[in-house]
């Protein structure tokens, strides 16, 4: 069986105000009040027969949330928690290292948390199983439909003679510029990179191991001092904090041979900005998507979002409007990427 391992550490900070260090978007409803976080629809996409339970990998900050979030769903998941962030290439280390105690050949499926999916998941990841066994780290790519800077792409390196269905990796492209972007898409060789990988617990192990020893050895040290609580592992602070604080992309993906691109057809998006929350709404004649009290004119391709006030727009194409009790962000759409750099003047001001 397949052991998913959910990412949910991260702090959101392109979606701010509404995305805070407290309260990041992986456990806001997808759909409004009352429904299920992008956490708990990532919970309940891997729930069928093909898979074990599910560990969580998360920051202390939110492991109450975490904890409601899944009893919600009675859902029983072991939970790692990190005193400090580090990236997902240590989350993802500490999650072999753990699955690794029971079964070294185990297959783990790494889901990022702050996804809106649909398709045929089980039948996707179904396919390279076999070469997630044959020590392949698998990583699913999603056809392009737009030149998006805040994904990061893979580039086709042609057919993979024994695993058919499979492509080898060319090289790696993160978050490139608008320009770049656009010139990977018109190729048509470029994938998205979902941020979805399967491989066996083993394999990221000594891919880990050889590629950043420094960092393998502070996470196992951590996973070893670490605090075991009934069906949670708090990682030890002094040896993690020793842990290099980057992407498994960063870390193994772009160093290993191992790597295998693997096309998914799904519909899919990730959902990180407040342009992508835009292309997942639904839009009126206009372009437009308004969520709570808005009155518009001569305005076409819009996002607001409207907590507890009327928000009026005139003459504004393509403006962003994000209204909360305490924050109002006004951007346009394209720019949103540049929103976490005022988060980041946010913090170093408190
Ligand atoms: N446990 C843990 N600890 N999880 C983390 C940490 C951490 O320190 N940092 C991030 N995460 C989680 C996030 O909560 C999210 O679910 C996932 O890991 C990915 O992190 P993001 O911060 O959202 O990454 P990104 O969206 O900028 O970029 C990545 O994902 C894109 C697609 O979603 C990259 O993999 C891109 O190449 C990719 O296109
Ligand atoms: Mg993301």
């Amino acid at each position: 069986k397949i052991v998913p391992v959910i990412l949910c550490g991260g702090s959101g900070t392109r979606l701010w105000p509404m995305s805070r260090s407290q309260s990041p978007k992986q456990f806001h409803p997808v759909d409004g009040p009352g429904s299920l976080s992008f956490f708990q629809t990532t919970v309940q996409r891997h729930r069928s027969g093909i898979y074990d339970a599910p560990i969580v990998v998360t920051s202390v900050t939110h492991l109450t949330t975490v904890r409601r979030q899944l009893a919600e769903l009675q859902c029983s998941a072991t939970i790692i928690a990190e005193p400090v962030a580090r990236n997902t290439g240590p989350a993802v280390l500490a999650a072999a290292l753990k699955i690794a105690q029971t079964d070294p050949k185990s297959l783990m499926l790494v889901l990022p948390s702050d996804h809106v999916i649909s398709g045929d998941m089980d039948g996707v990841i179904s396919g390279p199983v076999q070469a997630a066994h044959d020590g392949r780290i698998v990583l699913f790519g999603i056809t392009p439909t737009y030149p998006e800077t805040g994904y990061g792409y893979i580039v086709d390196g042609g057919a993979f003679a024994t695993h058919p269905g499979l492509r080898r990796v060319a090289h790696f492209v993160e978050k490139p510029p608008l320009k770049q972007a656009t010139a990977l898409v018109a190729t048509g060789d470029a994938f998205w990179a979902s941020g979805i990988s399967l491989f066996a617990a083993e394999t990221i192990i000594s891919e880990m191991r050889r590629c950043d020893r420094k960092t393998y050895d502070a996470v196992v040290t951590s996973c070893e001092k670490g605090e075991k609580r009934t069906g949670e592992l708090h990682l030890n602070t002094d040896a993690l904090r020793r842990a290099r604080s980057e992407p498994t992309e960063r870390i193994v993906f772009e160093n290993s041979e191992r790597v295998v691109l693997c096309p998914a057809n799904l519909v899919w998006n990730d959902v990180g900005s407040w342009t992508s929350i835009h292309g997942i709404g639904r839009p009126d004649a206009q372009g437009n998507v308004f969520h709570g009290d808005v009155i518009a004119t001569d305005t076409e391709g819009a996002l607001v979002h409207s907590q507890d006030r009327l928000v009026a727009l005139v003459g504004v194409p393509g403006v962003i409007v994000i209204d909360t009790p305490d924050a109002l962000l006004v951007t346009q759409r394209g720019r949103c990427q540049d929103v976490k750099k005022i988060v980041e003047t946010l913090r170093k001001e408190e």
